[in-house]
């Protein structure tokens, strides 16, 4: 049977591999312990849960407008405005099953064969998949932990093509925590609004879960004409722990809303009615709930931190969001457990499942194999047992 080039151009998660080997070996009973989990282990807050229970029992159980309800979408231009002193009106707002449907609708009425797009590396592995999907090219620009993982204006204007379209940005991000200030969003942005086709896709999914008295800041918010250049992506799913829910949503100038509204009423039409109300509860109801689970956050962010800068050998940045660490395990590179060599945070891993039962994601899936990614959304006891075993295993490595 013949494929079609759009399929044969994906590739499979390189994260696959080691969550259907962690899935088997809890399967044969053996004591895993997950670090690779990309969201929350909290419950979705009581109130939003009851959101929905009362939409299905009213009725609102029927399909929507294509773009999202006037409620949620109203809920939406609320928080931009009270949140960043953003002024959207609804109908520059597209609300989509899970944010990662509103990337996919954005690069797809952005993007064609021909065109670049900027992503800077270490990224989450969705966008480099989409821009390839959506018949473009990455422009991949490493940046390391020595700078924060940040990309820097003369980088930026390196990578610049006469076919650049786009600018992938996303703070806090995936998967190295890091968070741009607004000094630094402002230097990218000067950079963006020298050339007239450049346009950011900001993505923001991650910005309530952020530490250390940081602020979380959107490129939009700097200026009128950044406003114009960008394409603002967020969700319910980290911040309110609903990501079983799909509820993503895009802020953008009207025309570039409509063409996304457009591919969508031809596609999965609205996202589901009864998610939207929950959607609206999280927006505009009580937020303790999510003070609560970043004060949790930031508590087993530090333990996992310490433990891991007190291991020979690991080094590891202080993520100022999101949930993950991304240590630099290379120095053991080269280095043998067992007999078995370790060549990349590929290796590494996958010695870590199976000789300890660990499970991290290493850095190949997200475009440097010298880190792994190791997730804090889980509990204590699993954080201090997995600590526990990382740290033995790497000791043993010589
Ligand atoms: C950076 C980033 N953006 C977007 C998403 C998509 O979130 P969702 O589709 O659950 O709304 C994720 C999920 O892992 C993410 O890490």
């Amino acid at each position: 049977m013949r494929l079609s080039g759009r399929a044969l151009r994906i590739s499979s998660s390189p994260t696959m591999a080691i969550d259907a080997k962690a899935k088997e070996m809890k399967a044969r009973g053996l004591n895993v312990v997950g670090f690779g989990a990309g969201e929350p282990d909290f419950d979705t807050p009581k109130h939003i849960k009851e959101a929905a229970i009362a939409a299905i029992w009213g009725g609102f159980t029927k399909y929507t407008p294509v773009a999202g309800t006037v409620e949620l979408k109203e809920a939406i231009c609320n928080k931009f405005k009270l949140e960043q002193s953003l002024e959207y009106k609804p109908a520059q707002i597209v609300v989509s099953s899970g944010a990662k449907h509103s990337l996919y609708n954005a690069l797809h009425v952005l993007v064609q064969e021909g065109d670049e797009v900027i992503l800077p590396s270490p990224y989450w592995v969705s966008y480099l998949e989409q821009i390839k999907l959506a018949g473009a090219e990455a422009r991949i620009v490493e940046t390391w932990d020595d700078n924060g993982f940040k990309l820097t204006p003369d980088k930026l204007e390196a990578a610049i093509t006469p076919r650049t379209r786009l600018l992938i940005l996303n703070s806090p991000g995936n998967p190295t925590g890091a968070v741009y200030s607004e000094a630094e969003l402002k230097a990218l942005g000067d950079v963006i609004i020298k050339y007239d086709n450049i346009l950011v896709i900001f993505d923001e999914v991650y910005e309530k879960l952020i530490y250390d008295g940081l602020r979380h800041i959107n490129i939009a918010s700097l200026s009128p004409e950044l406003k114009e250049r960008t394409v603002v992506i967020n969700g319910v799913s980290k911040a309110y722990a609903m990501t079983g829910w799909r509820i993503g949503y895009t802020a953008a100038t009207v025309s570039v809303a409509a063409a996304m509204a457009d591919l969508q009423s031809h596609s999965t039409s609205n996202p589901t009615s009864i998610a939207q109300t929950a959607s609206v509860a999280a927006i505009t109801g009580d937020q303790e709930p999510v003070g609560r689970m970043v004060m949790e956050y930031a508590r087993r962010r530090d333990y996992m931190m310490e433990r891991l800068r007190a291991i020979p050998g690991v080094s590891c940045n202080r993520p100022g969001g999101a949930f993950y660490l991304f240590p630099n395990v290379k120095a053991f590179f080269g280095k043998s457990f067992n007999g078995n060599r370790i060549n990349n945070a590929t290796d590494l891993a996958a010695v870590l499942l199976e000789k300890m039962q660990v499970a991290v994601v290493p850095g190949v899936a997200f475009g440097n194999d010298d880190y792994f990614r190791i997730s804090y959304a889980t509990s204590m006891d699993s954080i201090k047992e997995g600590l526990d075993r990382i740290t033995e295993l790497l000791g043993k490595i010589k």
